[in-house]
């Protein structure tokens, strides 16, 4: 085939059968997880006004300073093509006056402009869930079990649960204080992004991938080191929570996330088939960001999954040689609008059902559709003749067998439906 004209933009895919297919089946089973857990589905715009990244995920975090898709509309507005979906997600339940304590999910598109690799796109898929009003450590081990639900539900078995706390206004500005001052002797070892870093949000050095970064704060102070007694508290009802379920998870001290809004519990999920970007998922507590949007005082905690990279770390599903799918076959122009009757028929008791109408053209009609029900996939064909017309019966070939046997008109939603 000749290469096309045009071509989809770098670090987007396409997703053709059979890989949407198992797309939304991992949609659906996190749709379905989610109701377990008693979330309902919200859905917020693609796009957003600047603002409301750029005040919830922070002026500090890499993904607004480097990776929004942002752009000013026709009338001048600062619009951004959501980069995560914690922020609209606020931002809609504080404008509708949705009453909190609440449970939400979501799916869908999320746009960042980093450097495209295994597992790392410009638009990738996400479901996030958010409770709303929410205070207890129970809720976060919760969050944390149901993103390993969802992963165990999908065959997804060497998930390794991350976690770690990072304080909260209290206790947090005597540790960053404590933190600036060790890494301030170490600033000729940090990267030109790092003493940026250091003024801005000294925390987000422990995410540095820059060697000499790694090396400066390998021994600096960790937060969890300058937990205050609440945070300290809290921490321990997480961790009291998880142990009770009996849920493994390790201690991170270096898990700062790359999203300024956190406070407190932050935790990731990894798994070892990922490569680089080793993170299936994450989330944690966010006790401020209603505030920071003008709410009132709203404890909240959440998380987000990568689609994609939930899919890369599935066990593959094999592909089945042949689908659920039926062809009606004619012989000849005089059974066609019976032929047409039937598939709709068939239709209507759920079965997956096609015509071959370009056989018109072709002088051996019967071999075009029969070819064509084959190269399609399809498991079965439904032949009408005038033979079958006359004693009210249709031949059904099995197209993985080649076996063909003769039902009943009347029964022939009841046949296909038990051996599709
Ligand atoms: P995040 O860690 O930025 O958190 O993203 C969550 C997950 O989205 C990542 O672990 C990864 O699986 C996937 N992801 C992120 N960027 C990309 C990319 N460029 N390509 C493919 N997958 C990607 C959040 O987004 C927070 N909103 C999570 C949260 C919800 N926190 C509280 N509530």
């Amino acid at each position: 085939m000749s290469q096309p004209k045009v071509t989809r933009p770098k670090g987007t895919q396409d997703l053709l059968p059979p890989e949407s297919e198992r797309r939304r089946s991992v949609e659906g089973v996190a749709r379905s997880v989610a109701a377990r857990y008693g979330f309902r589905e919200i859905i917020t715009p693609t796009f957003e006004h600047a603002d409301v990244f750029v005040k919830a995920s922070g002026e500090t975090s890499d993904i607004v300073l480097k990776e929004m898709y942002q752009f000013r509309d026709r009338a001048e507005r600062e619009l951004v093509l959501r980069p995560e979906g914690t922020p609209g997600v606020v931002r809609a339940v504080l404008e509708n006056r949705l009453a909190v304590p609440a449970r939400l999910y979501y799916l869908g598109s999320y746009f960042r402009y980093g450097r495209p690799q295994k597992g790392r796109q410009r638009e990738f898929g996400q479901v996030g869930v958010e409770a709303l009003g929410e205070a207890s450590g129970w809720t976060d081990a919760e969050l944390i079990a149901f993103g390993v639900d969802f992963f165990s539900e999908l065959g997804i078995t060497d998930c390794r649960v991350l976690l770690t706390s990072i304080g909260c206004r209290e206790c947090r500005p005597a540790y960053r204080e404590q933190l600036v001052g060790y890494l301030s002797v170490r600033r000729p070892e940090l990267c030109p992004d790092c003493l940026v870093r250091l003024e801005r949000n000294p925390m987000r050095v422990f995410d540095c991938k820059v060697e000499t970064c790694k090396v400066a704060v390998a021994d600096a102070p960790k937060p969890r080191s300058g937990l205050c007694n609440s945070c300290e508290e809290h921490f321990g009802v997480v961790r009291q929570a998880l142990d009770s379920r009996g849920l493994a998870y390790e201690i991170d001290d270096r898990l700062v996330r790359g999203l300024d809004y956190y406070s407190r519990t932050t935790f990731e999920y990894t798994s070892s088939r990922l490569g680089a970007q080793d993170s299936l998922g994450g989330g944690g507590r966010y006790d401020y960001l209603f505030e920071e949007f003008g709410g009132p005082p709203t404890p909240a905690a959440g998380l987000a999954i990568g689609l994609e990279r939930t899919m890369l770390a599935s066990p593959p599903t094999p592909e089945p040689a042949r689908r659920r799918l039926a062809f009606v076959v004619w012989f000849s122009e005089a059974e066609l609008e019976h032929a047409v009757k039937l598939a709709d028929r068939l239709r209507a008791a759920g079965i997956p059902t096609r015509l071959d109408f370009d056989a018109l053209g072709f002088e051996k009609k019967f071999k075009h559709q029969v070819k064509a029900a084959d190269s399609q996939g399809a498991s079965a064909c439904v032949i009408i003749g005038p033979d079958e017309l006359a004693h009210g019966v249709y031949s059904v070939k099995n197209l993985e067998t080649g076996e063909q046997t003769q039902v009943p008109a009347n029964v022939i939603s009841e046949h296909l439906r038990a051996t599709l």
